[in-house]
């Protein structure tokens, strides 16, 4: 199997999992809002949170790429899935994909795509998988990824 290859980020930027301190200055919620409404969620909420995946970090992987002034900029999500199918076989789910608008342009979303295939790569997936609007399918192309079926849903 051929290792996923990543970009490095500009000097200055890191790419790290959320913790329980990114609450204070609200970066991580300000950039979450650039996808959609993140709500309200107070302090405690969040920290339970936050300890809900980490007791599971098999599982969640909430990352962030904070910039050369440590502010988080860019957010994503890898959720492994534990099948039954294909041997018990495991699912990457890419999710929660936002670059504050400041910092686009820079490569920083495509560094963050990579880097959560190469966590499912890690984990043993045998494939990742996503869903988005047409508008952001070239981006996601340009990460490597191709497109594979329909979204479904239904909301409640
Ligand atoms: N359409 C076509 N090409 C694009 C687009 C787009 N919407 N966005 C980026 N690209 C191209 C870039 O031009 C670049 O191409 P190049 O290598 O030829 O120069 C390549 O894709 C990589 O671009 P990046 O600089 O890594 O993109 P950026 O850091 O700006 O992040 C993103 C792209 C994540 C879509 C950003 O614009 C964003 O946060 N948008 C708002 C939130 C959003 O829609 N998120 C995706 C939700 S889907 C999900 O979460 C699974």
């Amino acid at each position: 199997m051929q290792p996923v290859s990543v970009p490095a980020l500009p000097q200055g930027y890191n790419l790290r999992r959320v913790g329980k301190e990114d609450f204070q200055d609200k970066n991580l919620f300000k950039t979450l809002s650039i996808l959609t409404t993140v709500g309200d969620i107070p302090e405690p909420k969040f920290h339970a949170l936050i300890e809900y995946w980490n007791d599971r970090k098999e599982i969640y992987n909430p990352m962030v790429i904070t910039n050369a002034e440590n502010v988080i900029i860019a957010t994503g999500m890898l959720f492994v899935e534990h099948k039954l199918i294909h041997g018990g076989g495991k699912v990457g789910h890419i999710e929660d994909i936002s670059v504050n608008p400041s910092e686009q342009g820079k490569k920083l979303g495509l560094i963050m795509i990579r880097n959560l295939i190469q966590i499912a790569q890690t984990e043993g997936c045998y494939k990742v998988i996503l869903d988005c609007d047409e508008k952001n399918v070239r981006f996601y192309e340009k990460c490597g990824m191709k497109i594979e079926g329909v979204e479904m849903g239904y909301r409640f």
